[in-house]
């Protein structure tokens, strides 16, 4: 027989779990990736049939993505690879570069607004990715998202006014989150990161151009 005390344990406990069963749906759910509504990753060319697909994991003001990208945008326009790539990229803003998210956000905006300017938008960043680090300590939130808007507006044209909007808007701010979450998914740790045809190569991030056209050479035959 349970005596009053032992109820009186037991129920506590037993609220004590069903809270706990609570909060980890709720955690659960939070951490959980949507179903997007659209592909994932900015299409920069081909498409998903194309023979070699590269997703390109990316921080905007990462150093060695700074460093790698003039090299790997020159690799992907070669002409033996028009019609036969395709190519994402994926930002994957790293929490330790504190002001990453408000570019991936930024560049949300640029995205849904005009798609081919995305490009000018992330080789500015990259030129001048010091400036939202060493160059942005001690500035406020909206004044970090104002230095994004300027820079998006000198690289593509997109009024600064558009982005500062854009940072109001809830589906941006979900589109940025939920490619921070497929990196994640995709158990992507830094940046550059890159997948071949749905495959990680973690080699690739250290490949000059002739390792990149002998590596892609080889696949396409
Ligand atoms: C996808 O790419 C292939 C190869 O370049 C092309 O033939 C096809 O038209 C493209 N499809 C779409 C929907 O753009
Ligand atoms: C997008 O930008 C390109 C130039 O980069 C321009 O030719 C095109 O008209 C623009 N599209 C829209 C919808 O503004």
């Amino acid at each position: 027989m349970i005596s009053i005390a032992n109820y009186q344990f037991y129920c506590s406990q037993l609220v004590s779990r069903m809270i706990i069963l609570l909060l980890l749906t709720a955690l659960s759910l939070s951490y959980a990736l949507q179903t997007p509504e659209r592909q994932l990753g900015h299409l920069l060319m081909g498409n998903r049939t194309s023979d070699v697909f590269i997703d390109a994991f990316f921080d905007n003001i990462c150093s060695d993505c700074a460093a790698d990208w003039p090299m790997f945008s020159k690799v992907i326009s070669q002409d033996y690879l028009k019609n036969r790539l395709g190519v994402a990229v994926h930002i994957f803003p790293l929490p330790y570069h504190h002001n990453s998210f408000f570019a991936a956000w930024a560049g949300e905006t640029i995205m849904h607004t005009n798609t081919s300017k995305y490009t000018n938008y992330m080789t500015y960043i990259f030129q001048h990715y010091d400036d939202f680090i060493t160059g942005a300590v001690g500035l406020t939130e909206p004044q970090v998202k104002q230095k994004y808007a300027i820079a998006a507006e000198t690289s593509t044209g997109i009024k600064a006014q558009v982005i500062l909007n854009g940072y109001r808007n809830i589906q941006f701010d979900t589109r940025a989150r939920q490619a921070w979450k497929y990196a994640c998914y995709r158990d992507v740790s830094g940046t550059p990161t890159f997948f071949v045809n749905d495959v990680a190569v973690p080699e690739a991030s250290g490949f000059d151009m002739e390792q990149w056209n002998s590596f892609l050479g080889k696949i396409l035959g």
